[in-house]
């Protein structure tokens, strides 16, 4: 899968299909991030979250995991835009899916429209791995689609979905071609829900996850 494509167009279809809209989803716990030490950014494309979490948080050290060069390139050129200092940000270019690291380290994720991009299988692997780096008490913060139960709502959000994915797949080979909701594994990982912000009728949906103390550490190798 690569978004190296979309990559340069990335932020100006994202203003043109959403205007603000997705912006407001990533920034809407960013206060819980105020504190944190350590971040881990998973899929962070080019980097609008990123800027934010800088701004509000002048002590945080980074570490971004991005599959796309291209993104990665974008990431860097917007942190210089805003003047922000990119010493205290690590970029690994890399597969999510395949990274490792420490147990108990980050007291931060963030992913923000990216836990969509993958498959059920795929995504229970990557957050129980995910889940074990981070330390008692982290916070998780993530924006995603979703799909509403019921209604008008719900035949909207599925007509959405469909043409996200069938664009997605063939521009950028995306694995998953449907949304697997991620909360069975946030909360196997030993993450339990604080709060959920839904928007646009609810086909978007932003998240507060917390790390429960002493809760069990999963690793999956794949
Ligand atoms: C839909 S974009 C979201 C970008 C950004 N987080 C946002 O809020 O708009 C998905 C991002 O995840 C990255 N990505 C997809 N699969 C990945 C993987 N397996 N490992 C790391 N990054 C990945 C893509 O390159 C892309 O930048």
């Amino acid at each position: 899968m690569s978004f190296d494509t979309l990559a340069p167009y990335y932020r100006a279809m994202e203003a043109l299909a959403a205007g603000g809209l997705l912006q407001r989803c990533r920034a809407s716990f960013l206060a819980e991030a105020s504190h944190c030490q350590r971040a881990l950014l998973l899929g962070e494309g080019p980097g609008r979250f990123l800027v934010e979490l800088l701004r509000a948080n002048p002590r945080v050290a980074v570490t971004c995991v991005e599959r796309s060069p291209r993104m990665i390139q974008e990431a860097r050129k917007n942190i210089a835009r805003h003047g922000l200092n990119s010493e205290r940000i690590r970029f690994e270019l890399g597969d999510a899916l395949a990274w490792r690291s420490p147990t108990g380290v980050f007291d931060l994720v963030a992913t923000h429209f990216f836990l969509d991009c993958f498959r059920r299988d795929e995504l229970e692997g990557l957050i129980a791995n995910i889940s074990a780096a981070t330390t008692d008490g982290a916070r998780w913060l993530l924006s995603d689609f979703h799909q509403p139960g019921q209604g008008w709502r719900k035949w909207r959000a599925q007509s959405a979905l469909q043409l996200m994915y069938g664009f997605f797949r063939i521009m950028t080979g995306l694995s998953a071609s449907q949304l697997t909701p991620p909360d069975l594994f946030l909360e196997a990982g030993g993450f339990r829900l604080e709060h959920r912000r839904l928007a646009n009728f609810g086909l978007l949906h932003s998240d507060l996850w917390l790390r429960a103390c002493n809760a069990p550490r999963q690793l999956v190798s794949t």
